[in-house]
């Protein structure tokens, strides 16, 4: 067991964790997108970027070393995420108010805890198309922010994976294997859509089933709440 210190706070770190996890471990909320309990973290959205001795890194991946000093909530910091979260928002096309997602999203709930009301850059207004041509599932591709926790959380039982990403620069997307696409079963398809931080995979014919207002962070703003369990 070491000790790092988060914004002065001296937290206790247990060997091999990272930063975002001795945070969460120790009350301290970093935070996350492309990260989820339980997968590989692959540090892509960087909007748990924190300091170390002047130097940004993604806490998320940076493993806790004994002695290290963490800047968390500085105010360049916040910015910095509050920019990425603008930059999100102004890639794709999110129309909150009509999403099945809404209160339950976490691109949305950051928006909500950055109190980003226009963003500082410019709408691109992309044109992409929704694919429902998958039995079970929508792929909203207006929505989704390449995150990737579908493509390494849903796999077939011999470890193939159903979510892959397709097409390169502004023509990435993540798309469904078409050879796999049969062996998605009502539960990988659920998982899917729950392990989705946004509203770019929903389930087919099952809608609304919570109604907006009593949604997971309609009762509790993101943040608020630090989840101990901690495993990777
Ligand atoms: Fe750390 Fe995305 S949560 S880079």
């Amino acid at each position: 067991m070491s000790e790092i210190t988060i914004d002065g706070k001296v937290c206790k770190a247990r060997a091999g964790l990272t930063i975002a996890e001795v945070a969460k471990a120790n009350g301290i909320y970093i935070p996350t997108l492309c990260n989820y309990r339980g997968l590989k973290p692959v540090g892509s959205c960087r909007v748990c970027t924190v300091r170390v001795g002047g130097r940004y890194m993604a806490a998320c991946t940076q493993i806790a070393v004994e002695g290290m000093v963490v800047e968390n909530t500085a105010p360049d910091l916040e910015d910095m995420r509050r920019s990425i979260l603008e930059m999100l928002f102004v890639e794709g096309n999110h129309m909150c108010p009509t999403c099945e997602k809404s209160g339950n999203c976490e691109l949305q709930a950051l928006a909500y805890r950055y109190q980003i009301m226009a963003p500082r850059f410019p709408f691109q207004f992309p044109v992409r198309q929704v694919d429902a041509s998958a039995p079970k599932i929508v792929l909203e591709h207006n929505r989704c922010i390449q995150c990737q926790r579908c493509v390494r959380s849903i796999q077939t039982e011999d470890g193939r994976r159903i979510f892959v990403p397709q097409n390169r620069s502004r023509r990435r997307k993540i798309g469904v294997d078409p050879r796999l696409v049969s062996e998605l079963t009502d539960e990988m398809a659920l998982k899917a859509m729950d392990v989705c931080p946004v509203g770019s995979i929903l389930r087919k014919e099952v809608g609304f089933a919570v109604p907006i207002g009593q949604r997971k962070f309609d009762k509790k703003p993101i943040g608020t709440e630090i989840d101990e369990e901690i495993t990777r």
